[in-house]
């Protein structure tokens, strides 16, 4: 068995090979971005092209108050993260409401949580929803007594991995402080920092009315939405920003277009043309990995997760002699193969219990949603069959399409392969990660069958290389006879049982 084959990636079982993954040409960053931000979406319990629409209503605010094309890029760019640090606050969201995340989410957005009363009622009706009463009410007593302090922490939390994402992206710091108060309000009465009227900067200020009115459009209306800016005019909003949108009540084509938009096209014209920014390989690279550290961050279970998968997959391309430009797109594809795991809830991601059929069946959604989502990438299109393939298996044993070995392309088994071997070997909040043998040994047996042969292999040459005391010829002892190498932990050559597998372990990965 070679160490180093020669192979083109999309070759799946000797059937006719397609091409490639294609060089990456200079691409708008504004398309990477507005199609990207459909999964924030989906984090934030809001449907797709939220973030799209959120983005038109607030360039429109930007460009009647006339702001420089600075300042327009900024907001621009703003308007389209501002949800990026959202997945950072879902599992705790899930704990301290004892609920589904998303609905807690979705239902915030239209609550005015300032005013007790809707505080106090949209509380009771979402604390441990579909639980039994104590359940109900212990978490209800929990939310009263952390009070506004639990609420200030959950959207510091928000804002702050959003403000530092877009930061690492590298837009100005302007983008960066819209996303980390656009949930002040003009009354001191927001969060997290309890800023008032001018100290908010405005460009947050334009966020927070833009995605407030997205919602209240899109859910309830115009007329709803009226009522709503009527109602906030002063208290969440700045006065002067609320009137600009109060004026465009009497232009219903705006509106209409605005509740039509769903694609990034419907964006055309709004980045300020002079300042159009685009992105080649390496750019694409970092956006890839900030969104990795999105995905990572949704769950407690799967802290550097994508990122691992990534490594491991582009290590394996090297060691199977795979191009350098399938090599960029395999590790684009390990970082965002979880990337639909954004639209799972996190009461149902962190059970710390076995999932219910319905439960399971949800999990098994998430790679549909990896391909809806990065399909409509085109920066990623070409990594999306391999990413969202990652739970399928060659005996057609996989989830979601039940794929079978000849529908499987090289790239495919070589991230479902890095997938499981991350899985297994990282460290957990419930157990210690599994030595990279042991691992391996894991995979083996099911090379041929579940797992492709030749990668399997792949992955024990690179893993013998990077932990070489792990296998058995290197300490000197005979080779094990039942296929089970020594845990990282164990110094022996005993055979160590499997740690009892969490609960959470049924769907991570
Ligand atoms: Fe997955
Ligand atoms: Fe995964």
């Amino acid at each position: 068995m070679p160490t180093t084959m020669a192979y083109r990636l999309h070759d799946s079982g000797g059937s006719s090979p397609s091409a490639p993954f294609a060089v990456a040409h200079r691409l708008p960053l504004s398309d990477v971005v507005a199609s990207l931000s459909y999964a924030l979406d989906l984090t934030e319990g809001q449907p797709q092209g939220h973030s799209v629409r959120s983005c038109l209503i607030g360039m429109h605010i930007g460009r009647a108050i006339g702001l420089s094309s600075e300042s327009l890029s900024s907001l621009y760019y703003a308007l389209l993260l501002k949800d990026a640090g959202c997945s950072a606050n879902a599992a705790p969201v899930a704990t301290t409401f004892g609920a589904d995340d998303h609905a807690v989410k979705r239902a915030l957005k239209t609550t005015n949580w300032s005013n007790f009363i809707e505080a106090s009622v949209y509380v009771a009706r979402h604390a441990a929803r579909g639980g039994t009463p104590w359940t109900r009410l212990r978490h209800i007593i929990g939310l009263a007594r952390g009070g506004s302090e639990q609420t200030r922490d959950l959207m510091r939390i928000r804002c702050e991995r959003g403000a530092a994402i877009v930061q690492r992206l590298g837009f100005p710091p302007a983008t960066a402080a819209a996303v980390r108060t656009l949930d002040e309000h003009w009354d001191g009465k927001g969060q997290p920092a309890g800023l008032r009227g001018e100290e908010i900067p405005l460009l947050g200020r334009v966020c927070g009315l833009a995605q407030t009115t997205e919602v209240f459009l899109q859910s309830r209306g115009l007329n709803a939405t009226v009522e709503m800016l009527l109602d906030r005019r002063g208290s969440w909003f700045d006065p002067l920003l609320t009137d600009v949108l109060l004026e465009e009540t009497t232009n219903p084509l705006f509106w209409r277009q605005v509740q039509a938009a769903r694609r990034p096209s419907s964006l055309c014209g709004q980045e300020p043309a002079e300042r159009v920014r685009w992105v080649g390989s390496r750019e694409l690279d970092r956006i890839a990995e900030a969104f990795a550290d999105i995905i990572d961050a949704k769950s407690p279970f799967t802290y550097r997760h994508s990122k691992g998968v990534a490594e491991i997959a582009r290590h394996l391309g090297r060691v199977l002699g795979c191009s350098r430009t399938d090599v960029a797109g395999l590790y684009r594809a390990g970082l965002l193969h979880d990337i639909g795991k954004l639209g799972i809830s996190n009461r149902i991601l962190d059970k710390p219990a076995p999932l219910t059929e319905a439960e399971l069946a949800e999990v098994r959604l998430h790679p549909r949603y990896s391909m809806e989502i990065l399909s409509h990438v085109t920066a990623f299109a070409e990594a999306a069959p391999a990413a969202a393939q990652h739970h399928e298996r060659l005996d057609g044993s996989g989830y979601p399409w039940g794929l079978r070995g000849d529908q499987l392309d090289l790239a495919s088994r070589i991230i479902a392969v890095a997938d499981v071997f991350e899985a297994l070997t990282a460290d957990r909040p419930y157990r210690a990660g599994l030595a990279a043998a042991e691992a391996v040994a894991i995979l083996h047996r099911e090379a041929g069958t579940a797992y492709d042969g030749d990668v399997v292999q792949a992955l024990e040459g690179w893993a013998r290389e990077m932990a070489p005391a792990q296998w058995p010829e290197a300490t000197g002892a005979s080779p094990f006879d039942d296929g089970t190498p020594p845990s990282r932990a164990s110094s022996t050559l005993r055979p160590t049982p499997a740690p009892a597998p969490h609960p959470a372990r049924q769907r991570v990965g």
